[in-house]
């Protein structure tokens, strides 16, 4: 059974290239860290810097350096797959995505697929993840240099609504994946 979850996983991280799983785990365990110390800081719009605790401060430091690891796994991932492939909406292709909402409404999983829906999820992934760490490091710099920003901590905290949404959808239908790879060996 151990051996066997091992095997489903590596199939299911199996499309993605070496330095990419790697640098994706780091991403998926770094938002995770972002999105747990979050609710154990007390920050407010009108915060000096030298009120933000020990605690607040993992999790703005921890942001800024998730800010160039998110850009290098932003980058690797659209240089290989290429933007049409993740945005085809930028260009106005639809129709795979049409396909792929058919099949769900069927209940069944679609493969994933160039600019399919998968594909055009995973896209805006990217942005939300490039949002949520840009948003908190362009606070951190105007509190830094200018003094509190209440403006600015609303809009990274409505940023990050995105890439919490995402989080948990992504990795629901990872398991989905799982489960199904589970079924399609056992019959096999
Ligand atoms: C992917 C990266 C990040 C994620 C997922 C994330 C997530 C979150 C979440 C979920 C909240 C709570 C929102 C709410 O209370 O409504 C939050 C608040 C906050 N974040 Fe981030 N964040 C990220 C990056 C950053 C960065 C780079 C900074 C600063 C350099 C930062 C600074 C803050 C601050 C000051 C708060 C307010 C905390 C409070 O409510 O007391 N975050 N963040
Ligand atoms: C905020 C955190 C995350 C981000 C930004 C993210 C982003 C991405 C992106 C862009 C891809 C597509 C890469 C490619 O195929 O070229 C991907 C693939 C994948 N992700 Fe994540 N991910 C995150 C968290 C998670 C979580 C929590 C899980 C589940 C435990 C997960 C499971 C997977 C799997 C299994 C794949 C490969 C299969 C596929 O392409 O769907 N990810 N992820």
């Amino acid at each position: 059974m151990e051996k066997k979850l091992k095997v489903g996983l590596k199939t299911l991280f199996g499309t993605l290239p070496n330095i990419e799983r790697y640098l994706h785990f780091a991403v998926l365990f770094w938002v995770l860290l972002q999105l747990l110390s979050s609710g154990l800081m007390h920050v407010h719009g009108d915060t000096e810097l030298n009120q933000i605790s020990d605690l607040a401060f993992i999790h703005i430091y921890s942001g800024l350096v998730l800010l160039p690891v998110s850009l290098i796994f932003a980058t690797k991932v659209i240089m290989r797959r290429k933007i049409q492939d993740l945005y085809p909406w930028l260009s106005g292709h639809y129709q795979v995505i049409k396909e792929d909402a058919e099949s769900l409404l069927k209940l069944e999983l679609p493969e994933a697929k160039p600019s399919g829906l998968a594909a055009t999820i995973e896209g805006l992934g990217i942005l939300a993840l490039i949002l949520a760490v840009v948003t908190g490091s362009v606070w951190y710099l105007t509190v830094f240099t200018s003094g509190p920003s209440e403006w600015l901590l609303s809009i990274h905290k409505l940023s990050v609504t995105f890439i919490q949404v995402y989080f948990f959808g992504h990795a629901l239908f990872a398991l989905l994946h799982l489960v199904q790879w589970w079924r399609e060996s056992s019959t096999s």
